[in-house]
């Protein structure tokens, strides 16, 4: 989502910019699908003169898992160029390898996988990414970096990250994080060696008027209307998620035709469109969980997410036993199925919850 499509509504990305030629550690914090990602990638195609090395930590496991990625990554960055045989050289002994899948055509990049990559070895691979790019500065960027908690060492990881990245003058970091508990725990709590470090941008929800015209707007420039209330009913549906409301003004892009006029119909249309498409994965979904467990993601469907443990709510649905429902609750947190906010539980995807809406129950 860049250039023209990328929607630049208001100081957050001249801030990250600023951020980016005047300081060393950034922050961008901010709920799921927000734009946290967009957001970086964005300033840094804007900032030609920096190189950009990205390593996601979504799902992280392990500090042997940590310096695989950062490795993997540092490789892939480097491999077209003569830099390439001076990393393959300094990691000789994770036996390195490259080959170009036949079929996909992307390079693989294979490491020795029988030792196991202690905090010593983080060491060595930050003294790689400094040892690199000398010429352009380097631009690191941890992505879902909340994830680094679920490592259990994870305290001394962070103490690790401050000493090396203090002494870091040439490289840039940025930092991603989902979600308000990680935040207060990475970067705000006393306890935390990364406390003070950042300098924090945050990817607010957008304004929904100003996002709804922007949404309009590019239905226009491809021949398309859209009245004022439809686009409420458009973003009602979808939520004002921008990856959500993008797939859904895609699926009505695919079923209209220019010169046509969107109407409340078509998103329904366009819902069901969706639905379709997607059926192999949410039937997937639906394979992952049991009988009881669908039950209340059905009933959560149906009757909201909001104090699902509530008598009332129980009674409704046909359950007798809350802690069951409890148990399947997390379960469907654990599967990234539901999330929790301030009012309750409410589906990651809107469009999943359509699909089991018209498809089950
Ligand atoms: N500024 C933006 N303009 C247009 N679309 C955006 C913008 N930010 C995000 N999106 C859309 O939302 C999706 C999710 O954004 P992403 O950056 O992956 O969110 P996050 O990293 O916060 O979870 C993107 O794939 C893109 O389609
Ligand atoms: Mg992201």
């Amino acid at each position: 989502m860049t250039g023209s499509d990328f929607f630049n509504c208001d100081l957050r990305l001249k801030e990250i910019i600023g951020l980016i030629e005047s300081s060393r550690y950034i922050l961008i914090w901010g709920e799921r699908g927000a734009g946290k990602t967009s957001l970086c990638l964005e300033a840094a195609r804007r900032c030609p003169q920096t190189r950009l090395l990205t390593i996601s930590l979504r799902g992280l496991k392990s500090t042997d898992d940590l310096c695989r990625r950062i490795i993997k990554r540092v490789i892939h960055l480097e491999k077209d160029t003569p830099w390439l045989d001076k990393v393959i050289k300094t990691l000789i002994y994770l036996r390195p390898s490259l080959s170009v899948d036949p079929v996909m055509g992307i390079t693989a990049v294979g490491l020795d996988g029988t030792l196991d990559l202690s905090q010593e070895s983080l060491e060595d691979v930050f003294d790689l990414l400094e040892s690199l790019f000398k010429k352009r500065r380097l631009l690191v960027v941890f992505d879902d970096f909340q994830d680094i908690l679920a490592v259990d060492e994870v305290a001394d990881l962070l103490v690790r990250f401050r000493q090396r990245m203090l002494f870091q003058s040439e490289i840039l970091y940025i930092f991603i994080v989902r979600g308000q508990r990680p935040l207060e725990r990475l970067f705000k709590d006393d306890r935390s060696p990364l406390k003070g470090t950042v300098r924090t941008v945050a990817a607010e929800p957008f304004s929904e008027d100003l996002w709804s015209a922007f949404l309009s707007g590019r239905f226009a420039s491809n021949g398309r209307r859209i009245a004022p209330t439809t686009m409420q009913q458009l973003l009602a549906s979808s939520g004002l998620l921008p990856g959500h409301s993008q797939k859904l003004c895609g699926a009505l892009w695919d079923i209209t035709a220019e010169g046509d006029e969107i109407t409340r119909p078509q998103i329904t249309k366009a819902l069901e469109f969706i639905g379709s498409r997607e059926s192999d994965h949410y039937g997937q979904i639906v394979n992952l969980l049991t009988e009881f467990q669908m039950k209340c993601l059905d009933a959560i469907a149906r009757q909201g997410g909001k104090r699902v443990f509530s008598v009332a709510f129980l009674k409704a649905a046909g359950f007798h036993n809350p802690s069951s429902v409890q148990r399947a609750v997390g379960r469907l947190l654990n599967l990234d199925i539901l999330e929790e906010n301030q009012e309750g539980y409410r589906f990651v995807d809107p469009f999943f919850r359509a699909w089991l809406l018209t498809n089950h129950g």
